[in-house]
């Protein structure tokens, strides 16, 4: 019989999985196994501490409800999400646009608008345009593409953070024209704090972190035979551009207010405008998206 101490119970655990049928579903069990034997002891962690550890996680999933992810924005502030879309980019066999973070507040039923709509139905603020292309990796338009956008109100809120989450407000999704060309009209974007008030914030108290996120705007733009992609749009000059509490921004994605934009198709408005690319699907991919609708995960399948 094996003698189980420090040093042998890696093994142990790892012979015990060796016969999962499922090569991927052992290959990250077995790694993930000893890279946490090898955390557990590298910090020499003692009872209390793995208890506290157990307790902060119980509560992550207490926390969680169809209209809340905590989980995902656990792996959003420590990274883990922005490194997985990075793996993911890395995958494409086109250039394409960077990912970004898809974050707790998606959801997958936004009303369909018709190009120049506006997604405001209760917030104010000021209005801008977002115009651009969706564009192949060679840089054609993508006929039809469909673009699906969603952002926090002036008070840093998104819909699901209110009291009646069934209202919609600053979402829509819109296909683009036979050229790829795609416009609508929404807030000028906000910054805002990420939900602090459950175990995530805890623990980015306990780290001296701000909690902010750079003003921003979500889109997730798929065709078919193209990778979806999953990204954010960020506004240049934010105090909280270099600083990003879930990682999010990348030089790429960071966009200016135009004041005065003649080339923009409603040229009374200040615009924003920006170019996606997307690169062709390729046999392995499957989806791109690090996050989901919070409802899709509570219900069961
Ligand atoms: C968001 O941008 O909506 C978001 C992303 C990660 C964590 C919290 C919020
Ligand atoms: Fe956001």
């Amino acid at each position: 019989m094996r003698a189980i101490d420090e040093n042998t119970i890696t093994d142990a655990a790892l012979e015990q999985m060796s016969l999962t049928p499922n090569p991927r579903l052992k290959e990250i069990m077995a790694s993930l196994v000893r890279h946490l034997h090898a955390f557990t002891r590298e910090v020499d962690l003692t009872p209390e501490e793995w208890l506290e550890g157990i307790r902060f996680l119980t509560a992550v999933g207490q926390k969680c409800t169809a209209h809340r992810q905590e989980f995902i924005l656990l792996s959003d502030t420590l990274g883990l999400s922005s490194l997985v879309n990075a793996l993911h980019d890395k995958r494409a066999t086109e250039s394409a646009t960077k990912s970004s973070l898809l974050g707790p507040f998606y959801r997958q039923d936004a009303p369909m608008m018709k190009l120049g709509d506006s997604i405001i139905s209760r917030s104010k603020g000021s209005e801008v345009v977002f115009y651009g292309r969706v564009l192949d990796s060679a840089g054609r338009g993508i006929p039809n593409a469909l673009v699906q956008i969603w952002e926090p109100d002036e008070t840093g809120n998104y819909d699901l953070q209110k009291h009646d989450p069934s209202v919609m407000d600053l979402r829509g999704c819109f296909h683009a024209d036979s050229e790829g060309r795609y416009y609508f009209r929404g807030l000028c974007p906000f910054g805002y704090m990420i939900p602090m008030d459950g175990p995530v914030g805890d623990m980015i108290r306990a780290q001296k972190r701000h909690g902010y996120r750079p003003a921003h705007i979500h889109f997730v733009i798929g065709a078919p035979g193209y990778r979806e992609l999953v990204t954010a749009l960020y506004v240049a000059g934010d105090d909280h551009i270099d600083s990003d509490t879930v990682f999010g921004v990348n030089e790429s994605l960071i966009i200016s207010v135009n004041k005065n934009d003649p080339a923009s198709p409603l040229p009374k408005l200040p615009s924003i405008r920006y170019d996606f690319r997307l690169a062709a699907a390729s046999k392995q991919d499957r989806s791109g998206r690090v996050g989901a609708d919070p409802s899709q995960i509570t219900t069961k399948a």
